[in-house]
């Protein structure tokens, strides 16, 4: 089911909520983090709130192939929007690092994720898993496609700035987490939001394989 909600800021505070009950009743929570602009406002919430991140551990999903301290880099945006504006510790946070078996190690060894926050590009995708990703997938370098890196363009200052290549968790590891949250924002992922969940599951759809989780929500606005 697609719970649909009135406005921007219901979406930011109820995916928020989500969160602070998660962390607040398993304070030694594994969070999975997406980036992109449909999680800011539930960020800066979160933010807000001044909750105990001191034993919360984190893993995001996606980075782009770039200079990690460049501003748009998602290493940069979690720290800007998220990381040095709670007390969690730097060593508890983490971005996808090679050998990619290690980052998944990782995942494993601290049991799993236990909340992963999802967003959806326009062509499907979840993390950088672009149409066509095997439902196999895990972590792994990955080439974005033409419309994804339209869909980005806004954050660079031209479209020839937008890497073209990142490193995603893959399907498998996502599908693997305990509870999925995703969110989406605008009229323009209404039509593929809707396939994925309602339509085929198939890898032309990445976030069809959703439909196969077992504890799964989903959030939206127009
Ligand atoms: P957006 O990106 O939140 O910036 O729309 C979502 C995504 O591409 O997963």
């Amino acid at each position: 089911m697609i719970n649909t909600l009135r406005n921007y800021m219901e979406l930011s505070s109820t995916v928020a909520d989500i969160v602070e009950a998660q962390i607040k009743e398993h304070p030694l929570s594994k969070l999975g983090l997406s980036t992109g602009s449909t999680p800011l406002g539930m960020y800066k919430e979160l933010v807000s709130r001044e909750l105990d991140w001191s034993t919360v551990i984190t893993f995001n999903l996606d980075v782009y192939l770039m200079y990690v301290n460049h501003p748009e880099s998602y290493q940069s945006y979690m720290r800007k929007n998220l990381f040095d504006r709670t007390n969690i510790y730097p060593n508890h946070y983490h971005f996808p690092f090679r050998p990619f078996s290690s980052f998944e190690d990782k995942i494993k060894g601290s049991k799993g994720i236990d909340l992963c926050i999802l967003g959806i590009g326009t062509n499907g995708h979840i993390a950088f898993n672009e149409p066509g990703s095997s439902f196999l997938s895990r972590t792994r370098v990955v080439n974005l496609e033409e419309q994804t890196i339209i869909d980005n363009a806004r954050f660079f200052d031209s479209v020839d700035d937008v890497p073209t290549q990142a490193i995603t968790m893959g399907l498998a590891t996502i599908m693997e987490s305990k509870k999925i949250v995703l969110m989406a924002k605008g009229l323009k992922k209404k039509s593929i939001l809707n396939q994925a969940m309602f339509g085929m599951i198939t890898e032309d759809i990445p976030a069809s394989i959703l439909q196969e989780h077992k504890n799964v929500e989903i959030y939206y606005c127009d």
